[in-house]
C-alpha cells in the first residue's frame, strides 16, 4: 500500500493509527533478474534518485514519477560518469539512516557539483551536501521524527516560494543543519532544525531536511513540483499512456517476429505483461494458464473470459485433478507448496513443448525486484529457468520483461489503460499455491476446498459491498480442519470453523489486522454459517505480523 493508501486506510479506521509507509513490494511473484530490451527506461528526460539508503528512497521515484516525470532509483555511489551519459534532467539525494559523522557513512559524491545537473537533497542527502560544502551539520539536542511545525524565511526562496509561511512537515533525523554553507541561504527552520530547507540557485542546489514524499508534508508534492518543473525544467510526460507507447515499441524490438509465452496466474502482473506484450506482437503470443483448482470463486473463468475477450490465444490447462491427487494425505505445509509448485511446472512445460519454436518467456519483474535484487544497472541476461524456479535447461527462453521499470501501482494504471477489467487491476495479492495453504492442519480435499471457496467468496462480495476492498492489503478466510459443536434448528451440528483474515499493510513484511466493521463482520458471519452446510462458526484473527503471518500456513 503506498502512503496515501495508508493514510486512507487510517482514516477508514481499519488500522489503528496512521503512519507512513515503506514502498510496496510485489509477494505475488518470485524476483526477476536480466536485462531484456523490454522494460529499459525511456530515452526521454528522466531524474535519479542517488539511494543513501533511506526508508522512503522508492518512495521519492514514484512520487516523482506522479508528477509526471520519469525517475530511477539508483545507488548513491553510481559512477559520475555513468551519470554524466545518462543526461539526467536532474538528481535528488534520498534520506538515509547513517549520521554524516559515522565511520563510513555515504558521502556525498563532490564531482556531482561539476555536472551542471541542478540537485535536491532530501534529509540526509541534503546534510552529506551541506557538510561537503562547507556548512556546519551537528547533532542537535534532539532528533526530529513525525510531524514538525515549520517556518519559512524570506518568503520561501525559489524552491518554496507562495507556499504558506507556517506549515506542517515530517520529519525523521538527528543531525541537524546548523548553518548553511557559503553561498546558500536558509529558507525554513524548524524546532530542532535551525536550517530545515536551503538553497543556492545559482549553483543549482537545494536543500531540505524534512520528507516532501509521504503524505504527511501537506506542501510535498508542490515542493517537488517546483524543483522538477520550474528548476530542472522538466516537461511532464510519464503516463501510463506513454509507457504502453514506448513498451509496444521495444518489446517489437526485442521479440522481430519470435513465438512468445506467458504464464497467467491470474494477478495483475502477469496479466497486465500479457495484455502489453499481445499488444505489441498480437498473435506471436500464447499465455498458458495452468489452473490448479486452488482458486477463489469464478476466478479462473474471470481469466478466460478476459483474455479471451481481447482475442488473447490462451491454453487453460484444467488441472485440478492432477494437483489433488498429488496432494492426497498431505497436511504439511511446506510439502504443499513444494508439491503444488513441482506440479506447475510440469504441467507449465508439458504445454510450453507443445507450442513450436518459442524463443522468449515473458516475466512480470517489477521495479522494486530490479532494486531490491540489485540488478538496476545493467544486470547480466540469464536464462530463464532461473527465474522460474525449475524450467529444465533446454528451454533457454529469453525473458521479456515489460514491467521491469514500473511500481505495483504504475502497472495497476497501465492495465487499466489497456483496458483490463477493474477486478484483475485491483485484484489483492494472492499466493501461489492459493486455497491450498488456507485448509490448514488436515489433508486438502475436494469437499474442504468447495467450503472455503464458498465462504471466501461470501467474504469477498461483502467486503467489495462495504467499499473496502481496495483498503484492504489481503482479505481471505482459512478453514481449519477441526470440528466444534453447534446447534441449527432443533438440531445439534458438529462442523467446521471459518476464520476472517483482512491486514493492512504496505509490503506483507508487517501487516496490521484490519478494523473491519462490527455490521460487516455480523453479515459475513450470519451468511457463512447460514448459507454453508458444513460451517456453524465464525472466527475473527486479531493477529498482527509480526508475530503472526498473514497466511496461517
Ligand atoms: P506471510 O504469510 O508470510 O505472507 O505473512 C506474506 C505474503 O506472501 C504471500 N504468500 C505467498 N505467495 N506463494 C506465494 O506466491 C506462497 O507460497 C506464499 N505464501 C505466502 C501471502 O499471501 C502474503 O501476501
Amino acid at each position: 500500500m503506498s502512503a496515501d493508501g495508508a493514510a486512507e486506510a487510517a482514516a477508514s479506521g481499519l488500522v489503528s493509527e496512521p503512519r507512513p509507509h515503506a514502498p510496496e513490494i510485489d509477494i505475488e511473484r518470485a524476483a526477476g533478474r536480466g536485462r531484456p530490451g523490454a522494460g529499459e527506461a525511456p530515452a526521454a528526460e528522466e531524474v535519479l534518485v542517488l539511494d543513501f539508503g533511506g526508508q522512503y528512497s522508492q518512495l521519492i521515484a514514484r512520487r516523482i514519477r506522479e508528477c509526471g516525470v520519469f525517475a530511477e532509483l539508483l545507488p548513491s555511489d553510481l559512477d559520475p560518469d555513468e551519470i554524466r551519459a545518462r543526461q539526467p534532467k536532474a538528481l535528488v539525494l534520498s534520506g538515509g539512516p547513517a549520521s554524516v559523522y559515522e565511520p563510513g557513512a555515504p558521502r556525498f559524491p563532490e564531482e556531482l557539483l561539476h555536472l551542471g545537473i541542478p540537485i535536491l537533497g532530501i534529509c540526509y542527502g541534503m546534510q552529506a551536501m551541506v557538510l561537503a560544502l562547507g556548512g556546519r551539520v551537528e547533532a542537535a539536542e534532539a532528533g526530529e521524527f513525525g510531524r514538525t511545525d515549520l517556518a519559512l524565511r524570506d518568503g520561501g526562496g525559489r524552491l518554496m516560494a507562495d507556499l504558506p509561511e507556517e506549515q506542517s512537515c515530517w520529519m525523521s533525523h538527528r543531525d541537524s543543519v546548523f548553518e548553511p554553507p557559503p553561498g546558500f541561504i536558509a529558507l525554513a527552520s524548524s524546532p530542532g532544525s535551525p536550517v530545515a530547507a536551503l538553497e543556492a540557485p545559482e549553483k543549482g542546489l537545494y536543500g531540505i531536511q524534512f520528507h516532501p514524499e509521504v503524505v504527511h508534508t501537506p506542501y510535498g508534492t508542490d515542493i517537488l513540483t517546483r524543483f522538477l518543473r520550474d528548476v530542472a525544467g522538466c516537461r511532464e510526460h510519464w503516463s501510463p499512456a506513454s509507457v504502453v507507447a514506448q513498451q509496444v515499441e521495444a518489446i517489437r524490438a526485442q521479440v522481430g517476429d519470435g513465438r512468445v509465452i506467458c504464464g497467467l496466474s491470474g494477478g495483475v502482473d502477469s496479466s497486465v505483461a500479457a495484455m502489453l506484450v499481445h499488444r505489441a506482437i498480437g498473435e506471436q503470443l500464447t499465455c498458458v494458464f495452468v489452473d490448479h483448482g486452488m482458486m477463489r470463486m469464478n476466478e479462473a473463468e474471470q481469466v478466460v473470459e478476459a483474455f479471451g475477450g481481447f482475442g488473447i490465444p490462451l491454453v487453460h490447462v484444467q488441472a485440478e485433478d492432477r494437483f489433488l491427487s498429488r496432494l492426497a494425505g498431505v497436511d504439511e505445509p511446506e510439502r504443499k507448496r513444494m508439491i503444488i509448485g513441482e506440479e506447475f511446472i510440469r504441467v507449465f512445460e508439458e504445454e510450453a513443448r507443445k507450442i513450436q519454436d518459442v524463443g522468449y518467456l515473458v516475466q512480470g519483474t517489477l521495479y522494486s525486484d530490479v532494486i531490491e535484487s540489485g540488478g538496476g544497472a545493467g544486470a547480466d541476461t540469464i536464462k530463464s529457468h532461473h527465474n522460474v524456479g525449475g524450467l529444465p535447461d533446454e528451454f533457454d527462453f529469453d525473458l521479456v520483461e515489460p514491467l521491469r521499470m514500473l511500481f505495483k501501482d504504475e502497472v495497476r494504471r497501465v492495465g487499466a489503460e489497456l483496458g483490463l477489467p477493474d477486478r484483475l487491476v485491483w485484484r489483492q495479492p494472492f499466493p501461489g499455491p492459493g486455497l491450498a495453504i488456507r485448509v490448514v492442519g488436515g489433508e486438502v480435499t475436494r469437499d474442504r476446498l468447495d467450503i472455503l471457496r464458498a465462504a471466501d467468496a461470501i467474504l469477498q462480495e461483502e467486503i467489495r459491498a462495504a467499499g473496502l476492498y481496495r483498503r484492504l492489503w489481503q482479505s481471505f478466510c482459512v478453514l481449519p480442519v477441526v470440528r466444534s459443536v453447534g446447534v441449527q434448528g432443533d438440531g445439534r451440528t458438529y462442523a467446521y470453523p471459518i476464520v476472517i483474515r483482512a491486514v493492512t499493510s504496505d509490503d506483507a513484511m508487517t501487516a496490521d489486522w484490519a478494523r473491519l466493521p462490527y455490521d460487516l463482520l455480523e453479515r459475513v458471519s450470519n451468511r457463512i454459517i447460514n448459507e454453508i452446510r458444513d460451517v456453524n462458526r465464525v472466527a475473527l484473527d486479531i493477529s498482527s505480523k509480526p508475530p503472526a503471518t498473514i497466511e496461517w500456513e
